[in-house]
């Protein structure tokens, strides 16, 4: 099998690592990947956005099968384009990624199927929304209905911010922005729920709890996650069975009563409150960093579920997980998520030494002379394995001292609610 992905962060290394496992995958190759996968797969260095390019690559490779790591490539219906072409993609279709590409779609599926949300409300003109605004109880969460990398969300505690998100959204921050969602803010524990689809059934995917904000403690801007760990602490069958039957079912059935079928993994954003699960939002892929501290934990082989997803074939397989605590630290370019330096050289990665349990996966890197550079803003993902999160923790730590990277950060709290 020759095998192509889509992406360049941490999440497409931790894929590429995964798939290398397998007996049946000959070749990888990674558009436009990072210096991590470089030195398991063929990085190639094309625009994601030229779907033309990409399948005069593919065709001409003879690649097998496409993974699209990203939603930015799924919502602009990159999967739609290569099926058309007679490729095999793994990843949902351009429609079904409205429940990442557009809040608003996802809402009037949750109304329509009882779904447990925040109560909203959608408005299409400022003044409205500022209207809504004066009557509020405070906090709420201000949207913007589109893609936005982590950003275009605001929890308002006041009156003053929320008209100031309202007038930054609609004077196009975000891009344009024709309507603007308001929120009940929910009180509640976050937990990230993963499922595969081939479009008849569905399997779990684990679970993790990813720290959005950039500062220790859960404070600060928003970033893409800053770390992660699984499974999260509120796992357990009875919240597993709501999710399914509150949440994931009912809108994969909204989907195919739109004639529609999801293929892919689907991440459910939640809010647990007293046990009981809330979607705060949809991502039609998996998550980063959650992707690279579940894989860790996954004992079946990788290609066989993307196999058996590919060929409508996953109620034939058993999806198993090792019993052991995993947990990522991000390693960001210090300024992230605002202004930061690219282009600054990471030199100690040749005394990082892994042994087993124990994973290093490039997000922002690129190769340039044999050295190795940052290039974004989230540039390593050091993820350990153990029978402790504490532990794993630990040795998360050790290693990123060891590379003793002046141009980084990282939070040195991950994992605050399971450790201590
Ligand atoms: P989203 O991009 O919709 O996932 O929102 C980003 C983050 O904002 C989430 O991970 C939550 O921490 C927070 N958030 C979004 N909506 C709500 C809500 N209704 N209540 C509380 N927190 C929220
Ligand atoms: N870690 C959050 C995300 O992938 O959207």
């Amino acid at each position: 099998m020759k095998v192509l992905i889509i992406g360049s962060g941490g999440r497409e290394h931790a894929i590429c690592h995964s798939l290398k496992k397998s007996d049946e995958i000959k070749s990888i190759f990674c558009v436009p990947g990072n210096a991590g996968t470089q030195s398991i797969a063929n990085n190639i260095d094309l625009d994601i956005a030229n779907f033309g390019l990409i399948k005069k690559f593919i065709k001409k490779n003879k690649i097998d099968l496409v993974i699209i790591g990203p939603e930015k490539p799924l919502v602009d219906g990159l999967v739609d384009f290569l099926e058309k072409n007679q490729i095999k993609v793994f990843g949902p279709n351009k429609f079904a990624s409205q429940l990442e590409g557009s809040k608003i779609f996802t809402k009037n599926i949750c109304s329509k199927y009882n779904i447990p949300t925040a109560k909203f409300g959608v408005f299409k003109n400022k003044i409205n929304a500022l209207e809504f605004l004066d009557q509020s109880k405070f906090p709420v969460v201000v949207k913007s209905d589109g893609l936005a990398a982590g950003k275009g969300v605001y929890i308002c505690e006041s009156k003053h911010q929320s008209r100031k998100a309202v007038n930054e959204i609609f004077n196009g921050k975000f891009g344009e922005a024709n309507q603007v969602l308001i929120e009940e803010f929910l009180n509640g524990e976050e937990m990230s729920f993963f499922i595969v689809s081939d479009g008849k059934s569905i399997k779990n995917f684990g679970t993790a709890q990813d720290h959005k904000k950039v500062g220790e403690g859960d404070v600060g801007p928003n970033t893409g996650g800053m770390g992660a760990y699984s499974p999260s602490r509120l796992e357990n069958n009875q919240l597993e069975r709501k999710i399914l039957k509150k949440i994931i079912e009912p809108t994969l059935q909204a989907l195919k009563d739109m004639g529609v079928s999801y293929k892919g993994f689907l991440y459910a954003g939640l809010m647990i409150v007293k046990n009981e699960p809330f979607l705060i939002e949809y991502n039609v892929r998996m998550g980063d960093p959650e992707c690279q501290t579940i894989l860790p934990r996954l004992k079946t082989d990788f290609f066989e579920i993307i196999n058996a997803v590919i060929n409508s074939k996953l109620d034939q397989i058993k999806i198993e997980w090792h019993e052991n605590k995993s947990l990522s630290i991000v390693l960001c370019s210090i300024g992230y998520p605002e202004n930061y330096r690219k282009n600054k050289e990471i030199k100690n990665l040749n005394k990082i030494n892994l042994v087993e349990n124990e994973f290093l996966f490039h997000a922002g890197t690129k190769v340039d002379n044999s050295k190795i550079f940052s290039n974004g803003g989230r540039v390593l993902n050091f993820v350990a394995v153990s029978d402790s999160f504490k532990k794993s923790r630990l040795i998360v730590f050790k290693l990123i001292e060891k590379l003793n990277w002046k141009h980084g950060f990282y939070r040195k709290d991950i994992g605050f609610k399971v450790i201590n």
